[in-house]
């Protein structure tokens, strides 16, 4: 096994709570091994761009204190694709592969592997990196999406669905104060985990998600039945991916060359006027967007992220091999940057979490809410 003497880290795509406890990890069990840790900011463009300060020593001092804040000391970058990088041609701005300039600063700076925390994006780019003569890669699964193959769970998850919890928690006495209708939209792309586990913990009537396109005339049975019940406010959580029957998903942005994914978003705000229309009850709606990215990570994630950045050197110093640390059964293992990237992990239909949904009376914008009939005593409504 060849004797690691220097790793780079990096932080790639959307920030999510746990990263800096990621780095933080990686810097202190790598220097315990004797290795030196650099740090790359900004995804890749610190080395790509060659900037001054595009490179940083993750020394203890560096690192120290940092295990409870949000973001990333290192910056992140989701237009960073060194393989469809932007770079100004005559005053246009066109794709290019700068991988090469990577794999060079690997060489040139003798750095041994790289440990990339990233989405599904930022490590397939990694994956790419390790093709094309980045020595070693380890990637570390980072979304608060939670939408990640080949680990049960990414860090930043907990953390949002926390921060959308809290936000349904408040805004039930509104609701209830006007007798209004919320829709509440949050994150999560192609995958509802975010939505279901923060509609159930927090209380919502109705949760439509990416994998359950939804009936209109299934929501607003429920809203109604809610109001002959005299319960004459609901909260409806969307997942900003979710669609109607037959619909498209609602995007603010179409993706481009340098960010693949179009920016999703708007989908609450047609739900509650659809809401309105059809029942006649006030609505508002609201998009908890980046609040969900933001603040501190609660604490099961700051453990997530200092068993993934700790694994990572463990996996470096006792093995040869490459891959995603992941997190199966409770055990931390490594599995192959292929089988992590290659399909998102939405929510299965025969999932506990939207059983537990449906027992509970919840509308899921498809079959009919509740097994009880409606009106008959202690329904769910
Ligand atoms: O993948 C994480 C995520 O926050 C998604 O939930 C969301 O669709 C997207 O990133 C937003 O990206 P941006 O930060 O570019 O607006």
């Amino acid at each position: 096994m060849p004797r690691i003497r220097r790793i780079a880290v990096s932080t790639g795509g959307g920030d999510a709570p746990g990263l800096n406890g990621v780095i933080r990890a990686v810097a202190i069990s790598a220097h315990w091994r004797g290795w030196e840790v650099l740090g790359i900011r900004h995804g890749y463009r610190g080395v790509i761009e060659g900037d001054a300060d595009g490179v940083v020593l993750l020394d203890r001092a560096a690192v120290r204190g940092i295990g409870h804040l949000g973001g990333t000391i290192l910056g992140s970058s989701n237009r960073g694709d060194p393989f469809n990088y932007p770079v100004q041609r005559d005053g246009k701005t066109i794709a290019e592969n700068v991988s090469s300039r990577i794999v060079r600063w690997f060489e040139d700076r003798q750095v041994d592997a790289l440990v990339a925390v990233g989405g599904d994006g930022s490590l397939g780019i990694a994956a790419r990196l390790g093709q094309a003569g980045v020595p070693r890669v380890i990637g570390v699964p980072k979304t608060i999406d939670n939408d990640l193959a080949g680990t049960d769970v990414t860090f930043g998850f907990d953390t949002a669905v926390a921060t959308a919890t809290d936000a349904l928690d408040r805004l039930h006495s509104t609701a209830q104060a006007h007798e209004r209708v919320m829709v509440v939209e949050v994150m999560g792309r192609y995958a509802g985990w975010i939505a279901v586990h923060a509609g159930i913990a927090g209380g919502a009537d109705v949760i439509l998600i990416p994998e359950i396109p939804f009936d209109m005339d299934r929501v607003c049975e429920k809203i109604r039945r809610r109001e002959a019940r005299g319960r004459h406010f609901a909260i409806v959580v969307v997942a900003e991916g979710a669609k109607a029957v037959g619909g498209e998903m609602v995007v603010k942005s179409d993706g481009d060359e340098f960010r693949g994914h179009a920016r999703l978003g708007g989908i609450a705000e047609r739900v509650a006027e659809e809401i309105t229309r059809r029942t006649g009850k006030e609505s508002r709606s609201l998009v908890l967007g980046h609040l969900q990215r933001g603040g501190s990570p609660v604490a099961t994630d700051r453990v997530l992220a200092l068993r993934f950045g700790c694994a990572a050197t463990r996996f470096l110093a006792e093995t040869d091999a490459g891959g995603m640390v992941s997190v199966r059964r409770g055990a931390v293992e490594l599995v192959s940057m292929e089988e992590a990237t290659r399909h998102l992990r939405t929510v299965p239909l025969d999932s506990g979490v939207l059983q537990t949904g449906r027992d509970l009376g919840l509308c899921f914008g498809d079959e009919p809410a509740g097994t009880f009939l409606p009106g008959a005593p202690n329904s769910p409504g």
